[in-house]
C-alpha cells in the first residue's frame, strides 16, 4: 500500500522538476515517484510519470499513442498563425502514422548508416580543431568555458558539415535555432521567446531556402543534395523538405552538445572512473554508453495515448498524456543495480536515452560516433581537469545540460 504521505512526496517532487535545485540533479526526485508507482497519475501533472525502465521501454514502443508535444502545442488555438509552431508540428519526431512513416523512410534513406560512418575522419579533423582550441586558450591558466569553445560549435560543426551549410554560417543558424527550440516544449515559454521564435525561424526558413536554391543548382556530395533528390523525386514537398532539413540541424548539436559537457562534468565527479578511462581506450564504446545513461542527454519524452492501453499491470483510458521520464528510467534499481554509481564497463542492459520505437534516434550513432572521439581527445591530453567556479545548467524543459561550464586545465 501506497501511504499517503509517500504520495505528497511524489508530488511535491512533480511541481518542483523544472527548478533548481531539480534541474541540476532530479534523479532523487524519480526515485520519489518510483516509490509510489512505476506508471503513476499525477495531479499536479494532469497526466501519467513514467520511471519505470520496462515500462518507458515498452510505452516508447506501443503503436497506439501519438505525439504528446503535439497533442500539446495543437492545444493552443493560435499555433497555426505562429511560423514557430507550424514548421516544429511538422518536424520529423512530431509526426504520427502514417505521415511519421513516410517521412522517417525519406529521412532513413538519406541519413543513412553509410553517411554516418564517413563521417569519421571529418569528426576526428574537427575534435582535433577544438580541442587544439582548448589547449590554447587553457594555457594562460584562467577558466575556459567548456561549453562554448568545445561542446556547442563541435556538434554543430559536424551536423554542417554532413548537411552542407557552410561552417561559418553553423553559430548563426546556431542562435536561430535556439531561439527556436525555447518553445519546443510544448508551453512552457513567454510571448516575447515565442515572438523571437517566429522571427528567428522566418530568418532560418531563409538561409535555408538559399542552400536549397545553391544545391539544386549544383549537387555537392551533401545531405542537403540528398534531400534536394528526394524532393525532385517527389518524395518531399516544399514544407516537408524545409522541415526536414531544419530538423535534422538541430537534432544533430542540441543534445549532442550535453553529452559532451555533462560527460566532462560527470568524469570530474568519479575521478576512479576518468583514471579508468584515460589508462584504457579499450573500454571507449561502454564508456560513452555509460556517460548516457548516467547523464541522460534528453530527460523524457512524451505520448499520448489513442486507445486504452495495458502499462505496468494498469489500463490507462484513451486520451491521456504519459511522460516517459527516460531520465528516471535509466536510473531505475531494477535494471541498473547501483544506479547512481557511474561504472564505464556495465553491462546490465540497455539505456533509453535514445528514446525506442518508431521514433527512436536517427542520430543515435553519429552523437555515439563524435563522444567516442572528443571525449578521450579532452581526457588524455588533459593530465589535470578541474571545474572552476559554479557552473549553470541549461533550463530548457527537457534538457539536461551545461549553458556554462567553466574548467581549468593543463596537458
Ligand atoms: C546524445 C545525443 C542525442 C540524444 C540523447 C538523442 C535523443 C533522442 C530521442 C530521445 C529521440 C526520440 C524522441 C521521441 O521519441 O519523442 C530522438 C529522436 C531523433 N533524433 Fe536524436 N538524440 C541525439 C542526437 C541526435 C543527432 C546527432 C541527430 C542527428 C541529426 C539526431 C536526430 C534525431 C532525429 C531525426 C529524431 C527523430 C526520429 C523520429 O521521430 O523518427 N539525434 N533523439
Amino acid at each position: 500500500m501506497t501511504s499517503d504521505s509517500a504520495i505528497q512526496e511524489a508530488e511535491a517532487a512533480i511541481a518542483r522538476l523544472a527548478t533548481p535545485p531539480m534541474i541540476e540533479d532530479p534523479y532523487p526526485l524519480y526515485s520519489a515517484i518510483r516509490r509510489v508507482n512505476r506508471v503513476y497519475e499525477s495531479a499536479t501533472l494532469g497526466a501519467y510519470a513514467i520511471t519505470g525502465y520496462k515500462e518507458v521501454n515498452a510505452a516508447a514502443r506501443m503503436a497506439n499513442m501519438k505525439n504528446g508535444v503535439r497533442a500539446a502545442t495543437t492545444q493552443r488555438a493560435d499555433w497555426q498563425e505562429h511560423e514557430s509552431l507550424r514548421l516544429f508540428l511538422r518536424a520529423l519526431v512530431n509526426l504520427d502514422a502514417p505521415e511519421h512513416s513516410a517521412m522517417r523512410e525519406v529521412a532513413s534513406s538519406v541519413f543513412t548508416p553509410n553517411a554516418i560512418k564517413q563521417m569519421r575522419k571529418s569528426i576526428e579533423a574537427l575534435a582535433h580543431r577544438f580541442v587544439d582550441d582548448l589547449a590554447e586558450r587553457a594555457k594562460s591558466g584562467e577558466p575556459v568555458d567548456l561549453v562554448p569553445t568545445v561542446a556547442s560549435p563541435f556538434p554543430v560543426s559536424v551536423i554542417c558539415e554532413m548537411l552542407g551549410v557552410p561552417d561559418n554560417q553553423g553559430m548563426l543558424f546556431y542562435k536561430l535555432a535556439n531561439d527556436w527550440t525555447r518553445v519546443w516544449g510544448g508551453g512552457n515559454y513567454s510571448d516575447a521567446d515565442l515572438a523571437q521564435a517566429d522571427t528567428s525561424v522566418v530568418e532560418l526558413r531563409g538561409y535555408f531556402s538559399e542552400l536549397f536554391e545553391a544545391r539544386r543548382a549544383e549537387r555537392r556530395d551533401d545531405l542537403i543534395s540528398a534531400l534536394i533528390d528526394q524532393h525532385e523525386a517527389g518524395r518531399l514537398d516544399d514544407e516537408d523538405l524545409m522541415a526536414l532539413a531544419t530538423f535534422l540541424f538541430i537534432s544533430g548539436f542540441e543534445t549532442t552538445t550535453n553529452l559532451i559537457s555533462t560527460g566532462i562534468h560527470t568524469l570530474l565527479e568519479f575521478p576512479d572512473q576518468l583514471a579508468r578511462w584515460r589508462g584504457n581506450p579499450d573500454i571507449t564504446a561502454s564508456a560513452v554508453e555509460e556517460l548516457l545513461r548516467h547523464g541522460t542527454p534528453i530527460s523524457g519524452t512524451v505520448r499520448l495515448t489513442a486507445e486504452p492501453i495495458q502499462l505496468g499491470g494498469q489500463e490507462i483510458p484513451a486520451g491521456k498524456m504519459l511522460f516517459l521520464m527516460t531520465a528516471g528510467a535509466n536510473r531505475d534499481p531494477e535494471q541498473f543495480p547501483d544506479p547512481d554509481r557511474l561504472d564505464l564497463t556495465r553491462n546490465d542492459g540497455g539505456h533509453v536515452s535514445f528514446g525506442g520505437g518508431a521514433h527512436y534516434c536517427l542520430g543515435a550513432n553519429l552523437a555515439r560516433m563524435e563522444a567516442q572521439v572528443i571525449l578521450p581527445l579532452i581526457i588524455n591530453r588533459f593530465s589535470t581537469i578541474e571545474v572552476a567556479g559554479t557552473p549553470e545548467w541549461r533550463t530548457a524543459i527537457g534538457l539536461h545540460g551545461f549553458e556554462h561550464l567553466p574548467l581549468v586545465l593543463s596537458e
